[in-house]
């Protein structure tokens, strides 16, 4: 079967309005709480959109800081088609090109197809926050309890690349 054709364009401040939606539904709220730090969606530096026969398919976000670069949230609506490998691609490009030291992100226990990803495209995990989802919970009192798998969502795992 041949996946459907996708771009991947850079997120226009009219796509944040779809990203803030999608990212809303995601993470229960369009707010990222990661490492303790606090960020709105609408404060993110920016992000990338995947478009699919005209419809946006998938997006991947960031906030630069100094050197590092962290991704603070990616979807694909159309999984396992290669919408989400060209979004980080897209990330590490950009990183690169604006001499990024440091790509990190945050992923939890639960996310079992997430853990698989990222270490699939070169990230390592680096630390484990354990039972910091309680914080996120003061902030984020939609975060559920039991999250994907059936597990328990307690936990932040940090990933890194250095460039
Ligand atoms: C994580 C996520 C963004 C990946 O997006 P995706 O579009 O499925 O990513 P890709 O298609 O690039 O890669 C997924 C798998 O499909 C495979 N794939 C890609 N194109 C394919 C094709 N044409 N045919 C068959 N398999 C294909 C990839 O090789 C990859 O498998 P691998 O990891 O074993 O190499 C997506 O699963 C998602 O949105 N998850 C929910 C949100 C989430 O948890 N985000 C945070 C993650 S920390």
């Amino acid at each position: 079967m041949n996946p459907e054709k996708y771009t991947i364009k850079t997120a226009a401040k009219t796509d944040f309005e779809w990203i803030k939606e999608l990212y809303a539904q995601t993470w229960s709220g369009d707010i990222c709480v990661s490492r303790g730090k606090v960020q709105k969606v609408d404060d993110f530096t920016g992000g990338f959109v995947a478009e699919t026969g005209g419809q946006n398919t998938g997006f991947v976000t960031y906030t630069i800081s100094g050197t590092e670069l962290e991704i603070t949230g990616i979807v694909s609506l159309k999984e396992k088609g290669g919408i989400g490998s060209a979004l980080v691609k897209a990330v590490i490009e950009l990183a690169k090109k604006q001499k990024i030291k440091k790509i990190c992100l945050v992923t939890t226990n639960d996310n079992l197809n997430g853990i698989v990803f990222w270490q699939k495209r070169g990230f390592k995990l680096v630390k484990v926050y354990p039972g910091s989802m309680e914080y996120v919970r003061q902030i984020k009192p939609a975060v559920p309890l039991i999250g994907e798998n059936g597990i328990p969502l307690m936990d932040e795992l940090e990933l890194e690349m250095i460039l």
